[in-house]
Parts: structure tokens; C-alpha cells; sequence
């Protein structure tokens, strides 16, 4: 494991880019999902965003690369509209799915192959390269001739990092990227998300439960709450938030003499 290695090499010129959320909302069949939510990720800087399942934060992520479009409200990332297709090809950015999706026919080194040979970025040669720094400081070294039905959960979660890192992204995003993850491994991500920012200034925005990740490396976290953005702040806020229901998220108490424990022992 070595995450200070140089991983990709940025192309010359590339800057950190900043995403600016304004006034987003999202419904799904008049379900409403994210209401007017309001944020600045200022370049270069981990943004991590927290909040209870079912709260918008992928559905939020979605919208960041262009997947979703606004019901009300846009996203820019770096000033152009990211619900427009053409965003995309001027910024290069990311998004690591809470799930992996990784091609389960390739093997792990074809899927890290797979978008610098379908654009044309460099010699077979320059390719290899490049995959095998990527794989390398996830310490995947041993996996690239595996196909993923071969690997485990955490192991899966890894290649997708991995394969976004050979994009050489100016804005990565993480869905739940240490979930499914053992602690060394989780610090590890933690590790590259950073590096990533001091090395190439890379802008993160991370979704994540993982409370060590977040105060650990985040310049700001956000957390969501049934689509509305409850707490902005710096990760210190969160060892003593003010609002109840912050607290109630991130300090969960179990109280067995809920009804619902009693209907079960019953
Ligand atoms: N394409 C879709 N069509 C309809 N509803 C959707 C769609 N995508 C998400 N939703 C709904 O939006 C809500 C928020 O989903 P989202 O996936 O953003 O949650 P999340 O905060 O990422 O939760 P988790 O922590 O469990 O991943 C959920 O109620 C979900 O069912
Ligand atoms: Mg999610």
C-alpha cells in the first residue's frame, strides 16, 4: 500500500473545479425526494455529506454528474449546467456508485482499461501504466486478472475507486465508499481521498456513514435530512451538534423497551 505514489499524472492544465447547488429539488412521481437544497463545494476542497437512509444523498450525487435532472433549481460544476450532456465532456469528473457497477464479463484490469482505450488516452503501453498505478495504491495489484465475480464486497468497492482514478478526475464523487470495508481498508480510502487533494487538487464530494472518514479528512460536512439540508459545517461540529435531531443520527440510543423489541420477543 503506498498512497502517496503517484497515481495517474493530471493532464496539464487541469484546475480544481468547485460545484455550486442551488435551490435543488427532485421529486419522483410527485414524491418529493430533495427540497431546495443549497450548497457550495468549493474547489479542491472533501465535502462529505451524511444523513439517515433514504434521505437524498445519492439521488443528490446523481444529479452532480448529470444522471438525474432537477425537478426545480441546477447544479454547476465549475459553471456549466451538470444537467447539461456537454458538462461532461469539459469537466472531468467520477462518481464511484455505492454499488460498484463494474462489468462482470472483463476482468479487473480490462474494466480499468476500459475508458482510456475508448478515448484514445495513450499508447497500450502508457494504459498499462497507468492501471497498474491505479490498482497499486488500492492495493489491488494481485486482482487485475480477475474478473469481480472473484472478489470480495470490499475488494469489488476497490476496483471501482480505482477505475474512476484512471479518469484522472478533477471532481471525484464516493457513494458510500468505505461501507462493505474493514478499518485498515477503510483508512486507506481515507488516505487516497485525501492524497487526491493534495497531490492533484481533486475536488471530492463523499457520501458517507463512516464518522472516523468524515472528521478524519472532510473540510466541511454536510448532513441530510428527509431532502433537506439540516447541518453545514466543519467535521468538529459534529462532536457536539446543537440540533436534536443531528445528534439523534449520529448517537443513535437503543431502547429495548421499544414496542417494536416487545412485538418481536412476543
Ligand atoms: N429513480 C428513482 N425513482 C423513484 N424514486 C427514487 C429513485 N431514486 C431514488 N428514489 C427515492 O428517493 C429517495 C432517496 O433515495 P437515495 O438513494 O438518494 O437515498 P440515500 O440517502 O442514498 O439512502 P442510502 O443511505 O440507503 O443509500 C428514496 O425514497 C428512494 O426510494
Ligand atoms: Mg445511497
Amino acid at each position: 500500500m503506498n498512497p502517496s505514489a503517484s497515481v495517474t499524472s493530471p493532464r496539464q492544465g487541469s484546475a480544481a473545479v468547485g460545484v455550486s447547488v442551488e435551490g435543488l429539488s427532485k421529486d419522483f412521481s410527485g414524491f418529493p425526494v430533495l427540497r431546495g437544497i443549497s450548497l457550495t463545494v468549493n474547489p479542491g476542497e472533501i465535502f462529505v455529506l451524511m444523513g439517515p437512509s433514504g434521505s437524498g444523498k445519492s439521488v443528490l450525487l446523481k444529479h452532480v454528474v448529470g444522471l438525474e435532472r432537477p425537478s426545480a433549481g441546477r447544479v454547476l460544476v465549475d459553471g456549466h449546467d451538470a444537467a447539461d450532456p456537454a458538462t461532461r465532456g469539459r469537466v472531468r469528473m467520477a462518481l464511484v456508485f455505492q454499488a460498484g457497477a463494474l462489468f462482470n464479463s472483463m476482468t479487473v484490469y480490462d474494466n480499468l482499461a476500459l475508458y482510456p482505450r475508448e478515448h484514445r488516452l495513450g499508447t497500450e503501453a502508457a494504459i498499462r501504466d497507468k492501471v497498474m498505478r491505479s490498482l497499486q495504491m488500492l492495493s489491488l495489484e494481485n486482482a487485475a486478472g480477475k474478473v469481480p465475480a472473484e472478489l470480495s464486497g470490499g475488494m469489488r468497492k476497490r476496483v471501482a475507486i480505482a477505475r474512476a482514478l484512471v479518469m484522472e478526475p478533477q471532481l471525484m464523487l464516493y457513494d458510500e465508499p468505505t461501507s462493505e470495508l474493514d478499518p485498515v481498508m477503510s483508512a486507506t480510502i481515507s488516505e487516497v481521498i485525501a492524497t487526491l487533494r493534495e497531490q492533484y487538487h481533486v475536488t471530492s464530494i463523499v457520501v458517507s456513514h463512516d464518522r472516523d472518514l468524515a472528521l478524519g479528512i472532510a473540510d466541511r460536512v454536510g448532513i441530510l435530512m428527509g431532502g433537506r439540508l439540516v447541518s453545514l459545517g466543519p467535521p468538529a461540529d459534529l462532536r457536539a451538534p446543537s440540533d436534536p435531531r443531528v445528534a439523534d443520527f449520529l448517537n443513535p440510543s437503543i431502547d429495548l423497551r421499544n414496542p417494536r423489541f416487545r412485538r418481536l420477543a412476543g
